[in-house]
């Protein structure tokens, strides 16, 4: 038993104008969300239904602010290329990703919320893109993604979760047992129960595509396959 495992996480502001040099206060207000999600002790945890209510799950992963970068830029987008990711493109080079969590907060462009790297990938770009608009719960961040929840999807990602409909058709598994099974994303904030495949999609899960307010909860099975990264031999033991 790992207990709780807590990982200390570098935020590098990159910013061309002022509400993109967002505030420290909107910085420790994606942390909070993040412990609050991984802990489950987010306030709409009980809007579970009752169907889901039995897997949902405290991830017991939490999160330490560790460093505030910013740097002033002229570029107004960066796009998904890891741009940001270096110094010698203008952006900030990682720090200590084998023992730290990364988050560039930079205007992506294209209307991406966030994108992040899966463990296993090259050292130099380890970590997650988050755009200022849609990084924590308050400043500069706009409805209907203004809770942080791309935040907790984004570091699902860096800790190996897919997509909750697996990015395919209802047999498409995201290799999770207790997340119903599901042949597209859920937008916007759909009415339970909202079937596509033979039962109720899990729309309130963080791994959909719902908007924050509509998003509340991993499973246990979304747990186990996060938290064996973090075993010996894992692609994250070292956090
Ligand atoms: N589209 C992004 C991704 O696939 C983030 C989606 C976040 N959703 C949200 N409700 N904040 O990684
Ligand atoms: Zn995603
Ligand atoms: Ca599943």
């Amino acid at each position: 038993n790992l207990g709780v495992v807590n990982i200390p996480v570098y935020v590098h502001v990159i910013y061309s104008n002022n509400q993109e040099n967002i505030s420290d206060a909107q910085v420790n207000s994606q942390i909070q969300v993040l412990n609050e999600d991984f802990r489950k002790t987010n306030s709409d945890a009980g809007q579970v239904p009752t169907q889901f209510a039995g897997a949902a799950a405290d991830s017991e992963v939490s999160f330490t602010l560790a460093g505030i970068t910013r740097t002033a830029s002229t570029r107004t987008s960066w796009g998904t290329n890891n741009a940001m990711k270096s110094s010698a493109n203008g952006g900030v080079d990682v720090v200590d990703p084998a023992n730290a969590l990364n988050i560039w907060v930079c205007n992506i462009g294209g209307g991406i919320l966030g994108y992040a790297q899966f463990p296993g990938g090259p050292a130099a770009t380890d970590g997650v893109v988050i755009s200022p608009q849609y990084f924590g719960n308050t400043g500069t961040a706009v409805a209907p993604f203004n809770e942080g929840r791309t935040g907790t999807h984004e570091v699902g990602h860096y800790l190996n979760l897919r997509h909750i409909w697996g990015d395919g058709r209802c047999r498409q598994d995201d290799f999770v047992s207790d997340t119903p099974s599901s042949d597209r994303a859920n937008y916007g904030c759909p009415t339970y129960p909202t079937s596509n495949c033979r039962s109720a999609d899990m729309t309130m899960n963080y791994m959909d595509y719902t908007n924050d307010a509509c998003m509340y909860m991993f499973t246990n099975g979304q747990k186990a396959r996060m938290r064996s990264l973090f075993t010996p031999g894992g692609a994250r033991a070292a956090l």
